[in-house]
């Protein structure tokens, strides 16, 4: 970086805030904190300001621009959602205040799970998971000891389709259990006879994420659930794609016993990158008292006619809790909020713009880019990003290109099954114009590879930093600025 940085700008006496007078006795900074190889930067508050929008602006954002990363969705986070968070009443409140101070939280808390089960289709909800992958956990530890109690001993495998994410065989890994990879057919879907031969006593039960990580509706659901069920296994929806099925489908109605929602994914809350954010999992009547609590519930005894008291509780058979006191209440706050703008009517068109987007630009660019399993896609779907033409370009040189025309690229080499893959999601808020200037951007780039390989292979140009050792900026990262 050759930008000046701010303790560059540093000059004695110098200073950019006017303290308030004292009103309390004056008294030194502890020394500890003062260390003489780390002097506070003294500089006016013009300075200040600069140096953080300077370095805001390297930085990409859904607010600058077009995000499409397949899979981790970077929905546009509406403003109003961090009005209501930061509401007083929301930010002071305590999670050991006694819960008859606390009737507001409570209630705005059981409400998203009221509407969570009215999304899903389920008989009961949680939303203590800290993440998507954590409600997969818990959802997984719900299975198993579901059999468990049943005397289902021997029960020690999770059937896990090839189109799934990744956290999928991640946690049934965690959960202790053995993974068996079910292969996809040629339309996308999971290969039923594949699956039929892996059906036997030991299944607890199969994991399946729908839509897939090909952004493809598993056309076959119902058989897949009733093969499972057959074997007295159980079925675990990823629900992660919700944003392309809610107020569509609800997977509770097709017989997934249980299943954890992204509220950053779907329901508009900041990312968490695996916590703080929030993996609500929904579960059939047959799993509520597995669910990890504390779960929001009215409180019959303490109730009043025409005054519901809320309580936590903890299900009878429940696998513990997931996270500290009652979980992320912020995120609730902010999902709340989202639904409540929204409203049953909204979630719907959401969920309709979202795949509708997606169809679109897979329609403006599948006659440049060679579509994984081309039939119509729900949120987002895979293009393989190379050319017959320019076997030396690759998907990253394609996505790094695309930084340097402005905007972000999409998830690249995920999923496995599909080679060079680039997995672009734009998501329900994109206009038709950004979708069009996604597409002439993705068009452009592909005669450049052909054109002028080389361009792309030194991709991007423009950058603060240019290529990266993605490899050694994860594992040795330089964390501190030094001045040369
Ligand atoms: C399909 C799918 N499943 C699971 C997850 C894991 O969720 P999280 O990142 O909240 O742990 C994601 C991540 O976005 C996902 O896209």
């Amino acid at each position: 970086m050759n930008e000046p940085v701010i303790y560059e700008l540093s000059a004695p006496g110098r200073e950019g805030v006017k303290l308030p007078h004292l009103d309390v006795p004056a008294s030194d900074l502890p020394t500890e904190l003062l260390r003489e190889e780390l002097p506070l930067p003294e500089v006016s508050e013009i300075d200040v300001v600069r140096h953080f929008l300077r370095l805001s602006q390297q930085n990409y954002a859904i607010d600058k621009g077009m995000y499409p990363l397949g899979s981790c969705t970077m929905k546009f986070n509406p403003k109003i959602n961090e009005v209501t968070a930061r509401l007083p009443g929301f930010t002071s409140i305590h999670p050991l205040q006694y819960t008859n101070t606390a009737q507001g939280a409570l209630y705005l808390m059981y409400t998203v799970q009221e509407y969570l089960k009215e999304v899903g289709g389920f008989a009961g909800v949680t939303v203590q998971p800290a993440a998507g992958a954590q409600g997969e956990l818990a959802g997984v530890l719900m299975m198993h000891k579901y059999h468990l109690d049943r005397g289902d001993t021997q029960r020690d495998t999770i059937l896990v389709p090839d189109s799934a994410h990744g956290t999928n065989p991640a946690t049934t890994s965690m959960s202790g259990l053995r993974v068996v990879q079910i292969p996809s057919d040629a339309r996308g879907n999971v290969d039923l006879d594949a699956l039929q031969s892996q059906i036997c006593e030991r299944v607890v039960g199969l994991m399946i994420t729908n839509p897939n990580t090909l952004g493809l509706f598993e056309e076959q659901i119902e058989a897949v659930v009733k093969m499972i069920h057959d074997c007295g296994g159980l079925v675990y929806g990823d629900g992660a794609n919700m944003n392309a099925l809610m107020g569509v489908m609800r997977p509770g109605d097709v017989g997934i016993d249980v299943m954890h929602f992204n509220l950053h994914k779907t329901f508009s809350t900041p990312h968490g990158g695996g916590g703080p954010g929030c993996g609500p999992v929904g579960v059939a009547e047959h799993l509520v008292d597995y669910l990890p609590g504390p779960v929001v519930t009215i409180d019959l005894q303490l109730s009043e006619e025409d005054a519901p008291f809320f309580n936590f509780y903890q299900p009878a058979k429940s696998i513990g809790p997931l996270t500290g006191f009652w979980g992320h209440f912020g995120i609730l706050v902010r999902a709340y909020t989202y639904m409540r703008m929204l409203g049953a009517e909204g979630m719907k068109e959401a969920a309709e713009h979202a795949v509708l987007n997606a169809n679109y630009l897979r329609s403006q660019v599948k006659d440049v880019y060679k579509v994984s399993h081309d039939r119509l896609c729900k949120h987002e779907f895979v293009a393989e990003g190379h050319f017959d033409a320019a076997p030396d370009v690759r998907a990253l040189d394609i996505a790094k290109r695309l930084i340097d025309h402005g905007v972000h690229p999409p998830t690249n080499y995920f999923p496995l099954i599909v080679p060079e893959a680039l997995m672009i999601e734009p998501t329900e808020t994109e206009s038709k114009q950004s979708i069009d200037n996604y597409a002439a951007i993705l068009r452009a780039i592909a005669t450049e590879a052909t054109d002028n390989p080389e361009l792309l292979h030194a991709a991007p140009h423009n950058t603060p930093v240019r290529r990266l050792d993605e490899v050694s900026a994860a594992r040795d990262p330089i964390l501190r600025y030094q001045h040369a």
